[in-house]
This record gives C-alpha cells, sequence and structure tokens, in this order.
C-alpha cells in the first residue's frame, strides 16, 4: 500500500512531470489545485489548535481543502486561528462541558455537518509516581483522556452521519514507558486502548478511528507545563528524584531542538484522505525514537509470552507476526 501522504503524492507528481518538461506551468497549478481540494470542503474540528501540533494540523488541513473548526481557549489564540483561510476557531476548553455542547451547536449550525474530530488537546505533568497528587494525576487524565472522550462522544452523532473519521494525538509515550514520565505515559497508554475499542464500536457505522502518535516534535507543551508548574509554586525540595526533576525542567522549555511538527500534521492529512486509513500513525524525526518505540513494543510481547503455561516458540511467535503484517497490508 502507498503511504505517501496524497497531498504529497499530488506534489511529488507534479513536480517529477514538470522536472521532465512534460507539462507547462499551466498545468503545475492545477495539479496544485487538485492537491489543494483533497479535503474537498469536508469539516473537520481539532481540539487545541493554538500552538504546536494542532496549529500545524489546523493549517494543513486548511491549505488542502478542509473546512477547520480549530479549537482554542484564549481570545488572542481565537482570532489568530479566525485569521486562517478555511478556518473557524470554536471556544473549547475540553474539560468544560458547556464549552463541548456549545461547540456542537456551532458546528452543527455551520451546516456542513463534520467529517472527522481530532483530539490534539494535551498536557504534560512530570512526577515521580509515588510522590505525583491524586490532584495533579487527574488533571493530567482529565485533558488527556476525558478529553477525547467526552469530545469524541459529543460529536459522534455528526461523525456517523458523515460516516467520518476520529483520531487523537497520542504519543510514543503510549508504547514507551520512561521515569517521570509516569502520569503521562499512563494518559497516553490510555489513548491507546480508547482508540482501539473506539475502532471496535464504531466500525458498524462507517466511522474509521486512528492514533497518531507522535515522538518529539517542537511545540510549547514543556512550556506550558513550566508556567503551570510555577504558578502553581511547585519546588523539586525533598523529592526523591530531586536531581533529574531539576535536569528535566532546566532543559529548554521552548523544545527550540526538535523539528516542527510538519510530519505530524501530513499524517492527519492522510488520515483524512486515504481510502484506506491506518490505525496506527507512529510519526518520529529520527530513527532512534522509531526503534525506541518498536523496541519497547517487542520487549512487552516477549514478557507476556515467557514463562506461562502457553509460551509460544520463536517461530510461532514470527509467524504470528508474518500473519499479522499481510493482515495489515491486505
Ligand atoms: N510535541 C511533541 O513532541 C508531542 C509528542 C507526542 C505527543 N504529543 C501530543 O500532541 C498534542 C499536542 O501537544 P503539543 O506538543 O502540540 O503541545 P502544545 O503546543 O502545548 O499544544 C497543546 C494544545 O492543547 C491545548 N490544551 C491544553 N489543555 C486544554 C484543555 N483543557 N482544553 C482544550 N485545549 C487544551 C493547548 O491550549 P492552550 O494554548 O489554551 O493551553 C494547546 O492548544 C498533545 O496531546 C501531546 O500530548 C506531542
Amino acid at each position: 500500500m502507498n503511504r505517501i501522504p496524497r497531498g504529497l503524492r499530488a506534489s511529488i507528481f507534479a513536480l517529477a512531470l514538470s522536472a521532465v518538461g512534460a507539462i507547462d506551468s499551466t498545468s503545475l497549478d492545477a495539479q496544485e489545485t487538485v492537491a489543494a481540494n483533497l479535503g474537498q470542503d469536508r469539516a473537520v474540528l481539532i481540539t487545541g489548535a493554538s500552538s504546536g501540533i494542532g496549529l500545524k494540523t489546523a493549517e494543513v488541513l486548511a491549505a488542502n481543502g478542509f473546512f477547520v473548526y480549530a479549537g482554542a481557549r484564549k481570545q488572542a489564540d481565537l482570532d489568530m486561528l479566525n485569521a486562517i483561510d478555511n478556518v473557524e476557531a470554536v471556544r473549547l476548553d475540553v474539560n468544560v462541558q458547556e464549552d463541548i455542547d456549545a461547540a456542537v451547536q456551532q458546528v452543527t449550525a455551520g451546516g456542513r455537518g463534520l467529517y472527522a474530530l481530532i483530539n490534539n488537546a494535551g498536557v504534560v505533568l512530570l512526577a515521580p509516581l509515588v510522590e505525583v497528587t491524586e490532584e495533579d494525576l487527574a488533571f493530567q487524565m482529565n485533558v488527556n483522556v476525558y478529553g477525547p472522550y467526552r469530545v469524541t462522544k459529543a460529536f459522534a452523532p455528526l461523525l456517523i452521519e458523515s460516516e467520518g473519521r476520529v483520531a487523537t494525538t497520542g504519543s510514543i509515550s503510549g508504547i514507551v514507558t520512561w521515569g517521570l514520565g509516569g502520569p503521562y505515559t499512563m494518559s497516553k497508554h490510555a489513548v491507546e486502548a480508547y482508540t482501539d475499542v473506539l475502532a471496535i464500536e464504531m466500525a458498524g457505522f462507517g466511522v474509521d478511528v486512528a492514533v497518531v502518535e507522535p515522538g518529539n516534535y517542537k511545540s510549547d507543551i514543556m512550556a506550558s507545563m513550566v508556567e503551570r508548574m510555577r504558578e502553581r509554586g511547585y519546588s523539586t525540595e525533598g523529592s526523591m528524584a530531586k536531581e533529574r526533576m531539576d535536569a528535566l525542567l532546566a532543559s529548554p522549555a521552548d523544545r527550540g531542538q526538535y523539528k516542527e511538527p510538519d510530519e505530524v500534521a501530513d499524517a492527519y492529512l492522510d488520515f483524512l484522505t486515504s481510502d484506506s486509513p491506518k490505525r496506527r500513525y507512529m510519526v518520529v524525526p529520527n530513527e532512534q525514537e522509531a526503534n525506541a518505540t518498536i523496541r519497547a513494543h517487542i520487549r512487552r510481547l516477549v514478557q507476556l509470552n515467557e514463562d506461562q503455561p502457553y509460551e509460544f516458540t520463536r517461530d510461532e511467535l514470527m509467524a504470528m507476526i508474518d500473519e499479522a503484517m499481510a493482515a495489515e497490508n491486505d
């Protein structure tokens, strides 16, 4: 199956043709118009579109012919989003049911229906699991897990009506685990299960479901966390992980060392335009992150299998992997 995002495919095709002189600039414009209409004016709602992955995805989808309802919480962000062509801002805190209900009304009144929902809003919280307060853990789960649950539930009738698509921004932290990342990795592991169950339940209604699992990309997620911690007077004093927490908190909060999340936005474009969308889109900026994620999954498989009455042999496991690969590539 060809996994190059369709928008990219159309552009590559146009570039290849122009490189060999097969088309003139007029037909190149025509090709670009084809790429720009991939979304066919279909409506998509993206939560957490004020920055990072959500903003980039809003820009890419809007540029490819989708009509984007872009969720944000602050007036300045709503104004910024409203200034983008093909984008209409929606005031939406995923923890506030009144906001969600109003968003359903706004989208319904828009008269375009809703083809897709992208549950992207998310926060990160770092703390040792034996120290994190119940309040902080609830905050983490509330945004990253209950948020997608609430918003998807509210928009399900519109998505079923359009036989549309739902995706959630998970993370490679839905597969890998790392010390001090307990609250965040727990939330992103929950998103994995949420996606698989939702996919089973929506299959009969023609709604496709996916999780996009980014590695490390530039965004405001760490800066927001540091700001929240400062506001609450958080201190690492007395923590069992003081040194590591201090080191983590001292790393560049602007995540300027990472790439812009264009690849993540392209994965969303692929999910929304592919005839055979994938369930999982792992999108990482380098091989090292791919390697660590796949190995973490394999390690879990091996641990699950070993030393139990129905242990499978290596050959049997390999046959299972071959079978799964064949099924996915059907
Ligand atoms: N960047 C990465 O490397 C990376 C990797 C893996 C997964 N992710 C995931 O990607 C998603 C987007 O994060 P990001 O990295 O792009 O960070 P970001 O720039 O901080 O964006 C997070 C977005 O979520 C919004 N948000 C936070 N709490 C919200 C709430 N209660 N209701 C509605 N919106 C809320 C923020 O809005 P405000 O501006 O109003 O706070 C912002 O628009 C998250 O789910 C994150 O876990 C990111």
